[in-house]
C-alpha cells in the first residue's frame, strides 16, 4: 500500500508540473499519458487487486483526489491558454467598419498630359499626327532643311553623332521633310516625339520634347500661320493671353519668327520667370523655305506653307510654375503625385 500511494504522489506532483507549462498541443497528449485507459494512473491502479482488502478503500480515495487534480490541472491549464488566446486575438483586432485603404491611383505624367493637350488642340484644328525615327540621318536633321554640313547654324544644335551621316535628331523638323517626301499637297500634321542636344542645365535636358507642325496648301500665307499659333495659345494658355511674333532665323523658314506670350505668372508686368520683360519665348516658326520645296520635289510656284516648333518641356514649366527641368525624369513621387488631379 506504501508504494502505491508513493507512486500516487509521484504521478501527482509529476502531472500537475507538466501540464503547468504545456501548451495547446500537448494537453490532450498529456491526458492520455497520465489519465488515458493505458496511462500512468490506470497503470498503477493494477496493483490495487494485490493489496489487503481494507487498505483498498484508502489506496482509491487518494486514485480518485489525485485524478481530480489532475483534471483540475488540465483544466485550469486549458482555460489560461483560452484567455491568453483571446488577449492576443483582441490584441490585433480587426475593425471591418474602419474605411479600407484606397489603392494608390496612377496619373499622367506632366509631359504626357501637355502632349496630350497640345495634340488635342491641333486636332481640332485639323491637324493630323505624324512621327519619324529619332535615329536620324543627317540629310533629313539638316542636309534638307537648307543646313548643309558647313553651315554655322549646326553649331546652334549640340548634335549626338552616331557615325559621319547618322545622328541622334536635334529637332522634329526632319519629319517634315519625310512627311513631304511621302505625299504630295495638301499638308496638315503635327509631329511630337524626342529630341536630343548635348546640352544640360536647369532649363535643358540632353533628351527632351518637341511639338512640330507643318501646314503646305495654295495660297497658304503668313496670315495663316499667324491665326493658327493664336488660336493654339489662347486655347491652350487662356483668352487673355497676348502674343508677339518677333522676327527670327531658320535656314528652313523665311521669313521667320519667334512666337512670345505674355508671361503666365505675372502677366506681363515683369517677374523673374520672364526675367522681368513680361514676355515669354515659346517657339520657333515661318514659312516653309522654298528650298526645302526644292529637297522634297513640291512646286515652290504653286504651294507655299508655315512651319512650327515648340518644346514641350518649356510648356509644361511654364503650365505648372516648375523651374528645373530635370524634375521632369528623376520620377520622384513627391513631384509627381502634385499632377494627379491636373
Ligand atoms: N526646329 C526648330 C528648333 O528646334 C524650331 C522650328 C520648327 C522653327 C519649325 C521653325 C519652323 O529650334
Amino acid at each position: 500500500m506504501r508504494d502505491l500511494l508513493k507512486a500516487l504522489d509521484a504521478l501527482e506532483s509529476e502531472a500537475t508540473a507538466a501540464l503547468g507549462g504545456a501548451d495547446e498541443a500537448a494537453l490532450e497528449s498529456l491526458r492520455v499519458r497520465f489519465l488515458g485507459r493505458r496511462g500512468a494512473l490506470t497503470s498503477i491502479l493494477r496493483g490495487l487487486p494485490e493489496l489487503p482488502p481494507e487498505s483498498r478503500p484508502v489506496v482509491g480515495q487518494r486514485a480518485n483526489a489525485v485524478k481530480a487534480a489532475i483534471e483540475g490541472a488540465l483544466e485550469a491549464r486549458r482555460a489560461a491558454l483560452t484567455a491568453a488566446a483571446r488577449v492576443g486575438l483582441a490584441a490585433d483586432r480587426l475593425d471591418i467598419t474602419l474605411p479600407g485603404r484606397p489603392p494608390m491611383l496612377g496619373g499622367l505624367h506632366p509631359l504626357t498630359a501637355t502632349l496630350q493637350d497640345i495634340l488635342e488642340i491641333f486636332a481640332h484644328l485639323g491637324f493630323a499626327v505624324a512621327e519619324g525615327p529619332e535615329v536620324e540621318l543627317d540629310y533629313y536633321n539638316f542636309e534638307a532643311l537648307n543646313i548643309p554640313k558647313d553651315h554655322p547654324a549646326r553649331d546652334m544644335q549640340d548634335t549626338f553623332y552616331i557615325s559621319d551621316e547618322v545622328l541622334l535628331r536635334t529637332h522634329t523638323s526632319p519629319v517634315q521633310v519625310r512627311v513631304m517626301e511621302a505625299q504630295p499637297p495638301p499638308v496638315r500634321v503635327v509631329v511630337p516625339g524626342k529630341v536630343y542636344r548635348r546640352d544640360a542645365d536647369v532649363t535643358h535636358s540632353p533628351m527632351f520634347h518637341q511639338v512640330e507642325g507643318l501646314l503646305v496648301d495654295e495660297g497658304v500665307t503668313f496670315a495663316d500661320l499667324k491665326g493658327t499659333l493664336t488660336a493654339f495659345v489662347r486655347l491652350f494658355f487662356g483668352e487673355a493671353t497676348r502674343l508677339r511674333f518677333r522676327p527670327s532665323f531658320f535656314p528652313f523658314t523665311e521669313p521667320s519668327a519667334e512666337v512670345d506670350i505674355s508671361c503666365v505668372i505675372c502677366r506681363g508686368a515683369g517677374c523673374r520667370v520672364c526675367s522681368e520683360s513680361g514676355w515669354l519665348e515659346i517657339l520657333g516658326s515661318g514659312m516653309v523655305d522654298p528650298e526645302v520645296f526644292r529637297f522634297v520635289g513640291y512646286d515652290s510656284e504653286r504651294f507655299t506653307g508655315f512651319a512650327f516648333g515648340m518644346g514641350v518641356e518649356r510648356i509644361a514649366m511654364l503650365r505648372y510654375g516648375i523651374d528645373d527641368i530635370r524634375l521632369f525624369f528623376e520620377n520622384d513621387l513627391r513631384f509627381l503625385e502634385q499632377f494627379h488631379a491636373a
